[in-house]
């Protein structure tokens, strides 16, 4: 978190709150998962959180709800204010397109379209025109240092390049909340080092990253660990918050009204 978004958060209504949140896939049948158990979470704005457990503990399953891509069996999840489940289909899908920036893990890049092609994708046809279009791809693509690359199709691109252009592409509406599913998992670790490095400058303007990881050392980049262990969530007191001090102690100095109430 940065100093800014520590002094913001006192008043700020976290930008993901979940209550209670479960899931239990086909319920009541004999392949019955319970893959999600009361999870109460709150994240606010220029947070750099890390959610990390072992397979089949349930990350993928949170990070779905959270990022609006299926629905709570019991609980409720409001997002950046908003409780979810008053949003209809259509509505969902503004409130994904406006607030959520996916990152998929293997980048979902489309093959035959170049690198500014593939992060003006989200923009919608119908809504920008194809010159404001180009320009905002051009600056997403600056942004993650591939300026040069905009014309290159994926495989033309390292793996890190590829990366980066999922990043782009996920930040193109500028939403607040940046999700990541094993963004590095597919990549060296020099190239992984220069992913989290743009993960923290992002954190650094005020965005919300959220990155599941398996590895324990790229989660100690976040400012807050998660645990998933068997659809529970836990807040892990380890390595992770161990060089941050300053920032912690000011956090706690200074708890928002949400931490009374938990
Ligand atoms: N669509 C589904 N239908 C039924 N069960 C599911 C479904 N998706 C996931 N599960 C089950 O729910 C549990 C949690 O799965 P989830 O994908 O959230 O795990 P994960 O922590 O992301 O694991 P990994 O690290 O392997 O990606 C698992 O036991 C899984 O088998
Ligand atoms: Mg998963």
């Amino acid at each position: 978190m940065s100093a800014a978004a520590a002094d913001a958060r006192a008043d700020a209504v976290p930008v993901i709150e979940t209550r209670g949140l479960g899931k239990v896939y086909s319920p009541g049948s004999q392949a019955e998962v319970v893959a999600l158990k009361d999870v109460d979470m709150r994240i606010h704005r220029g947070d750099f959180v890390a959610i990390m457990g072992p397979s089949g503990s349930g990350k993928s399953t949170l990070m779905n709800l959270i990022g609006c891509l299926d629905t709570p069996s019991s609980g409720s999840y409001r997002c950046d204010g908003i409780d979810v489940s008053t949003l209809d289909a259509e509505m969902l899908a503004e409130l994904r397109r406006d607030k959520i920036g996916f990152v998929f893990q293997g980048f979902n890049l489309l093959p035959r379209m170049s690198a500014l092609e593939n992060v003006a994708m989200p923009l919608g046809y119908a809504q920008v025109p194809v010159q404001e279009r180009s320009a905002r791809a051009q600056a997403a693509l600056a942004a993650v240092g591939l300026a040069e690359r905009a014309s290159h199709r994926p495989n033309e691109l390292s793996g890190g390049q590829q990366q980066r252009v999922a990043i782009a592409r996920a930040l193109i509406n500028q939403p607040p909340i940046l999700l990541a599913d094993e963004p590095t998992g597919a990549l060296d670790s020099k190239t992984g080092e220069e992913i989290l490095a743009l993960f923290k400058r992002l954190r650094d303007d005020n965005h919300t990253v959220i990155l599941i990881t398996h590895d324990a050392e790229v989660a100690a980049h976040a400012d807050r660990i998660l645990v998933m262990r068997d659809g529970e969530l836990h807040e892990e007191q380890g390595p992770g918050t161990r060089d941050r001090g300053p920032v912690e102690t000011a956090a706690a100095a200074t708890p928002g009204p949400e931490e009374s109430t938990s």
